[in-house]
């Protein structure tokens, strides 16, 4: 898969990209990051990237012509290209079956934005989506962008170790996950439950699964109504 990250703070994202886990999918060749930076397609020589609205009223906007003239540029090399998707508060609520179906993707292209907004038509007539993370206004979209990389790029077979893969397609998918303890086996007092220091696989398998579902009741009961979730 490649993702593009058009932003006017590339540099924001450096630390996220070169550690772990996606550094890891990169290294392996699963994924392929490509950083742009929005201003290297502003035409005046201010580098112009935003301007105030029509109509008046506070903020500024960011401009159609470079935003386009990115897109355009970056997708005239490599894969097709299956989403343009915009971060914006008025999006789509970001959710697991959507990273899934993302996943899924050979190529997506996210654009991060500063400002107000985005100028209507590069919604209109650029953007395939338009995703929010959730429902609070961050400074910019740079943050919102990582988060659906990350949750994308950990979902493409072979980034993540055998057992995870397994975990996603268990029971446990709608659920939220099951109390995990390590060593030690009593700290300051707190003891790890005992079914787990047993040795009875079918028995702690079963401890989990109630565990989890109890967890999920109490504090996400919205998601025991949903099909296809965590
Ligand atoms: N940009 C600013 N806030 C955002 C949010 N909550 N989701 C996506 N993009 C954003």
């Amino acid at each position: 898969m490649r993702i593009d990250l058009l932003s006017l703070f590339p540099d924001m994202f450096a630390g996220v990209l070169d550690q772990s886990i996606i550094k890891r999918a990169r290294d392996k060749g699963l994924v392929e990051i490509v950083l742009t930076d929005i201003r290297d397609y502003a035409s005046d020589n201010h580098r112009s990237v935003d301007d105030n609205p029509y109509g008046g009223g506070s903020g500024m906007v960011m401009m159609c012509g470079p935003v386009f003239d990115a897109v355009e540029d970056v997708r005239r090399t490599g894969e097709p290209v299956d989403e343009i998707i915009l971060l914006t508060p008025q999006g789509r609520r970001f959710d697991q079956p959507l990273a899934r179906k993302l996943a899924g993707k050979q190529r997506l292209i996210l654009i991060a934005g500063r400002y107000e907004g985005f100028d209507e038509r590069i919604r209109r007539h650029l953007a395939t989506m338009e995703i929010s993370i959730g429902d609070y206004v961050l400074s910019g979209g740079e943050i919102p962008a990582m988060v659906v990389a990350d949750a994308v790029i950990r979902l493409i077979p072979g980034v993540l170790g055998d057992d995870y893969s397994q975990v996603e397609e268990s029971f446990s998918q709608n659920l939220l996950e099951y109390p995990q303890y390590t060593r030690p086996a009593d700290f300051r007092g707190w003891s790890v439950p005992e079914i787990l220091l047993s040795g009875n696989h079918a028995e702690i398998k079963k401890w989990r699964q109630e565990q989890a579902i109890n967890r999920t009741r109490q504090r996400r009961p919205d998601l025991l109504d949903k099909q296809d979730i965590l």
